[in-house]
C-alpha cells in the first residue's frame, strides 16, 4: 500500500464547531484529573481576551494559515485536529494556558508552528511577553518551550500537588516577528 499523501498544516482560529474535536485532542492529551472540561473549553472559545489557533491537515483551498511544521497526513487528525493552542492576552503579557497535539502528530513540529503562530498573534496585540506555567516532568512541553525561546524564570512547589511543582517560564515576543493575522473563522467570537 502507498503511503498516505503529505501537505503542509493548516492554521485557523478556532470556533464553537471545533468544541467536540478539541475535547478529543484533550483527552488524549492529559489523564483525567488533568483535563480541562467542555465548559472551560467553551470558555477559551468565547472569552474576548483569548485568542484559540488549532492546526488541521488542509483540505484544499479550505487551507487558512500556512505553517512551517513538518508535512501532516490525514491519519495523523483522527479527531479532526492536529492540535489547538490558547492563549489568555493582556495588554502587555500574555499567558499560554493549554497546547495539546494529537498524538499521531508529535515530533513533527505541530506543537512548535502553533506556538509560534500565537506568538505572532498576539504580537499583532501589542504583547511583549509571554508566560506560562508548566509540570516539572513534563519534559515534551518544556522542550518545546525552551525551543520556543522560554527559559525558566521560578518554580511554584507543589502547584500542581504533592511533588508536582510547576516551572514558570517566559519569552519575549521578538520584535522582528510579523504581526499574524489569521483570518477570522465564521461562527467565532473574537475580534
Ligand atoms: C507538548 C506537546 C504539545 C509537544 O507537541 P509536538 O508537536 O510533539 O512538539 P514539536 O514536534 O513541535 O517539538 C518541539 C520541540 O520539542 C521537542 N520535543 C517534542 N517532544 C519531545 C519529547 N517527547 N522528548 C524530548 N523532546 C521533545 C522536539 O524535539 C522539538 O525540539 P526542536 O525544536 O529543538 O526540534 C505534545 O507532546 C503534547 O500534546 N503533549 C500532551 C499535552 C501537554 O502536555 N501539553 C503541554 C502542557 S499544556
Amino acid at each position: 500500500m502507498s503511503p498516505a499523501p503529505t501537505s503542509a498544516i493548516a492554521l485557523r482560529r478556532a470556533s464553537a464547531a471545533d468544541l467536540a474535536a478539541i475535547m478529543d485532542l484533550e483527552r488524549t492529551g492529559f489523564a483525567a484529573p488533568e483535563q480541562w472540561s467542555e465548559a472551560s473549553w467553551r470558555g477559551e472559545l468565547e472569552g474576548t481576551d483569548r485568542i484559540v489557533l488549532v492546526a488541521a491537515v488542509p483540505a484544499g483551498s479550505s487551507t487558512t494559515g500556512a505553517a512551517s511544521a513538518e508535512a501532516a497526513r490525514p491519519d495523523d487528525a483522527p479527531h479532526g485536529l492536529l492540535g489547538v493552542i490558547t492563549y489568555q492576552v493582556g495588554p502587555d503579557t500574555a499567558d499560554l494556558m493549554r497546547v495539546v497535539v494529537a498524538p499521531a502528530a508529535r515530533g513533527r513540529r505541530v506543537g512548535r508552528a502553533l506556538v509560534q503562530a500565537g506568538m505572532m498573534y498576539v504580537r499583532g496585540r501589542g504583547v511583549e511577553r509571554v508566560l506560562l506555567e508548566v509540570r516539572h516532568d513534563n519534559a515534551p512541553a518544556i522542550a518545546l518551550y525552551t525551543g520556543c525561546g522560554f527559559s525558566t524564570l521560578a518554580t511554584r512547589t507543589n502547584y500542581y500537588g504533592p511533588g508536582a511543582d510547576a516551572l514558570v517560564m517566559s519569552a519575549p515576543v521578538e520584535t522582528d516577528l510579523p504581526s499574524f493575522h489569521l483570518p477570522q473563522t465564521k461562527g467565532t467570537r473574537h475580534d
